[in-house]
């Protein structure tokens, strides 16, 4: 099992570039399954579950092709296996994301329920529930999801809770379906409008994405395009944390400030000074770093995934610092961890009350899920001598050439076996 070495006490500095967002890449190749004429995507991120929905979507009968740089032509003329095996789907939650889109295009579709994961219960009863409220008979038998519809209806939805994937399911689904669905309370992360985006280029009919209520008037059939996947926010904030955090200065290339409104307010009253255009973001930390509190909640709330980054940024700042966490029941999973690197930090129930302290040690630490382990590697950055991170796969789903891009930051971090 790979393993991160990392010797702390670096200032980031320099440049980096932001790759595609991961969780707006999942949802746009799934959208391949919504037409039989071809897409290309572009600035699709390198990454572990990037490869996983590949081979998902190859598993179904996708013709794929990917280039050097990434641009991924995907052609789902003849969908051969209307399935998402288990397998698949327990390695990558975002695997329920071909659900919608193939249901809708083909009137069948089984796909492994997902089980609980490291962050919390995760159930997709959402999904189900407006897909049945579309007219999708579903059963669910031996850990799989039978869903069936001759036709998908036109219908008012409300959903229960703000759910990402849920909206972004629903929405797909909706495109083919007979009539005008309005998805109440939706998700109005950027990354269901970057897909909602995508769908229109193809001849969707959607209004609304980005706010909570989002029409989608059906079509007959969409068709062929070319896109762009949106910056990573959230590897963008990462980078961001970890500059502030080791008080260094770095430029991001790539991306702008539009999605990161609560990131970069938190970041200000850090005392880190930020400047940006369009498509960059310069950082830079002096003097005292201090604490910040913060509940996440979804966007254009604090988000949930930088939640770690930002209990490591409080473990080395200037006095004590409340975190809840509102969206995941078990996302506190790198505290015990930080705490085995000097952090000072309690935890009661969704809440987490961090007393900085003047400095961590390098340690030897387990990463346990996605965001946990980069701010792990976050802290390895700002400790005192040498930090070890097991089980660095997590990582690798969702950060592309993390360990390159550090090192162009002057980190001293290097991936062994
Ligand atoms: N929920 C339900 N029922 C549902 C769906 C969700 O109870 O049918 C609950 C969840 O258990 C959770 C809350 O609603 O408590 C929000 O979950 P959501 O469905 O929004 O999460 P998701 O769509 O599974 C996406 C991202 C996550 C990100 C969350 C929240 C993708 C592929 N994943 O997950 O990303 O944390 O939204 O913003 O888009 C990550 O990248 O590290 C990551 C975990």
């Amino acid at each position: 099992m790979q393993k991160l070495v990392i010797h702390g006490g670096t200032r980031l500095s320099g440049e980096v570039f932001i790759s595609g967002a991961k969780n707006a890449a999942l949802p746009i190749l799934c959208a391949c399954l919504l037409t039989n004429e071809t897409l290309r995507i572009e600035n699709v991120p390198h990454l572990k579950d990037v490869g996983v929905m590949l081979n998902l979507l190859k598993t179904i009968g996708v013709n794929i092709t990917v280039d050097k740089k990434l641009g991924t032509t995907l052609t789902a003329s003849h969908l051969s296996e209307l399935v998402a095996p288990y397998e698949m789907v327990k390695t990558m939650r975002a695997a329920i994301l071909v659900l919608g889109p193939m249901l809708a295009r083909t009137g069948e579709a089984k796909i492994s329920l997902p089980g609980g994961c490291a962050i919390g219960l995760r159930p997709v009863d959402q999904h189900i529930k407006g897909l049945q409220a579309m007219g999708a008979e579903i059963n669910i038998r031996h850990g799989y999801i039978y869903a069936r519809a001759k036709q998908l209806n036109g219908v008012r939805i409300v959903m229960d809770m703000v759910t990402v994937t849920g909206t972004e399911n629903l929405m797909m689904a909706a495109t083919l379906a007979h009539g005008t669905t309005i998805l109440e309370n939706a998700a109005r992360e950027p990354e269901v409008k970057d897909l909602a985006n995508c769908l229109i280029s193809m001849g969707a009919k959607i209004y609304g994405a980005g706010s909570d209520v989002i029409t989608i008037e059906g079509v007959k059939a969409l068709h062929s395009t070319i896109y762009n996947v949106m910056a990573d926010r959230i590897e963008a904030g990462t980078f961001l944390v970890a500059t502030a955090a080791s008080g260094g200065k770095v430029h991001l290339k790539g991306v702008g400030t539009d999605t990161l409104d609560a990131v970069i307010s938190k970041l200000t009253q850090t005392g880190a000074a930020i400047k940006s255009g369009k498509d960059w973001i310069d950082i830079e930390m002096k003097g005292i770093l201090n604490s910040v509190n913060f509940r996440t909640a979804p966007y254009p709330a604090f988000p949930t995934d930088m939640q770690a980054q930002f209990m490591v940024l409080n473990s080395v700042a200037k006095g004590t610092a409340i975190i809840t966490e509102t969206i995941f029941e078990n996302r506190f999973m790198h505290v015990q961890e930080l705490k085995r690197m000097g952090a000072h930090i309690e935890v009661e129930g969704n809440t987490a009350v961090v007393h900085g302290v003047n400095s961590l040690d390098g340690a030897n630490v387990m990463a346990t899920d996605l965001r946990a382990s980069a701010s792990l590697v976050l802290a390895g950055i700002i400790a005192k001598g040498e930090t070890i991170i097991d089980r660095i796969y997590h990582l690798d789903r969702g950060y592309e050439f993390i360990e390159d891009k550090l090192l162009q930051l002057g980190a001293k971090i290097k991936r062994i076996n």
